[in-house]
């Protein structure tokens, strides 16, 4: 059966500027990465040296068929030291808009994912209080070279980021699992991001704005529905709600996590797993999406992340066929969705190991040679096509 998309639909690639460029080196996440007994067991070090190698990778994303980039504008490169706008780093990523502008592609700016300046972390973090008012200058500082930009994704994954808060707090480790499963969030934390939010949609007028959510696919097992609801409304659900009245949701959707009475249940034995160890369960993306409309009535929804970590690239087409099945059943049921930006376009950092390869692309590490997969012409052909087969 074809499936058809309509016209316009945006279709692209995303990815996360720690993740990608290298070297970011006055951020929290690298000073972390870097300390003696750091929790990460690889650092990120150069990374997919994209800081250096974003025009070849705008080519490849061009030379896809694919006619979106969702990208990270890195807030520990534009201000390393608190007060202190890098010009240079502005003047960078200007230069990477343009480079989308002038090959026809469609950026999707991402203003912070994850990462900050250390010295915004060291000084209290989103717990201090001027951390709403220091977010809010940073994303002053950047408006100016967002001309020609029009979606701009806030901040990444707040539900995560918040629980994330928590776990870093007790020092624990950051590594494995799926988010969906962690401790509920840090509460003042989450409080300070929606109101870092708001501020940032403040100085984003005339831009379509909105943040981008970790959703989880909380599904009640064995009736516990009660469990349910309260398992989600910390780690999801409140999220959603502060996105009411945005110009978009972004909906980031990769497995599901099962609750019962006494909370998350592990993945079941007998499951197919990916290499995060997340069930293989590419309906999540249909079903994330259709959840996330019955919340957020009116809002539209762009999808920023969806994709599996894998190094069976034939599973990666099998998976994102199937995502992309579901995607069309609910807009087909009437999800408002623009577009499917799938994560991610190269083989990069996953947060503390490069063994959980996501990528359409691969990257040597050593030379940084980058080598396209099959998924990547696949999902290109559907793009320029504009049709599911
Ligand atoms: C994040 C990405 C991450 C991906 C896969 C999302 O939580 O936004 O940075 O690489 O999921 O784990």
């Amino acid at each position: 059966m074809d499936r058809a998309f309509p016209k316009g639909f945006l279709w692209g690639a995303a990815g996360s500027a720690h993740q990608t460029e290298g070297n970011n080196v006055a951020s929290d996440l690298w000073a972390l990465e870097n300390r003696p007994g750091s929790p990460m067991p690889e650092r990120s070090g150069d990374a997919c040296d994209s800081y250096h190698r974003w025009p070849e990778d705008l080519d490849i994303v061009r030379s896809l068929g694919l006619g979106a980039y969702r990208f990270g504008i890195e807030w520990a490169r534009v201000e390393p030291v608190e007060g202190q706008i890098s010009r240079a780093a502005l003047g960078h990523y200007r230069r990477v808009i343009e480079g989308c502008l002038e090959r026809g592609l469609t950026p999707v700016v991402t203003l912070h994912h994850f990462s900050s300046p250390l010295w915004f972390q060291r000084d209290g973090g989103w717990l201090a209080d001027a951390a709403v008012a220091r977010f809010r200058r940073y994303v002053r500082a950047v408006v100016p070279i967002l001309d020609g930009v029009r979606w701009v994704c806030t901040i990444n994954e707040p539900n995560l980021v918040s629980m994330m808060a928590r776990l870093l707090k007790d020092d624990r480790p950051a590594g494995g699992g799926v988010a969906g499963a962690l401790p509920p969030p840090d509460q003042a934390t989450a409080d300070a991001l929606a109101a870092a939010h708001r501020a940032a949609r403040e100085e984003l007028a005339g831009f379509r704005s909105g943040w981008t959510i970790a959703s989880q696919n909380f599904e009640a097992h064995d009736g516990a529905h009660d469990e349910r609801d309260a398992w989600a409304w910390p780690r999801e659900d409140q999220f959603i709600e502060v996105a009411k009245g945005d110009d978009f949701i972004g909906v980031q959707a990769y497995t599901r996590v099962l609750i019962g009475r006494e909370g998350a249940l592990p993945v079941p034995d007998e499951a197919r797993r990916t290499l995060t160890g997340w069930e293989f369960y590419p309906d999540a993306l249909g079903a994330a999406v259709r959840y996330t409309a019955a919340r957020a009535p009116g809002v539209p929804i762009l999808v920023t992340e969806n994709g599996i970590a894998t190094s069976d690239d034939d599973e990666r087409v099998e998976y994102t066929r199937g995502a992309l099945a579901g995607l069309h059943a609910a807009m087909d049921e009437g999800a408002d969705v623009r577009g499917y930006l799938h994560w991610t376009l190269l083989d990069n950092y996953e947060w503390g190991s490069y063994a959980p390869t996501f990528g359409l692309v691969s990257v040597d590490r050593d030379t940084f040679a980058r080598t396209v997969k099959p998924s990547a012409r696949r999902l290109g052909e559907i793009a320029r096509t504009g049709i599911l087969r």
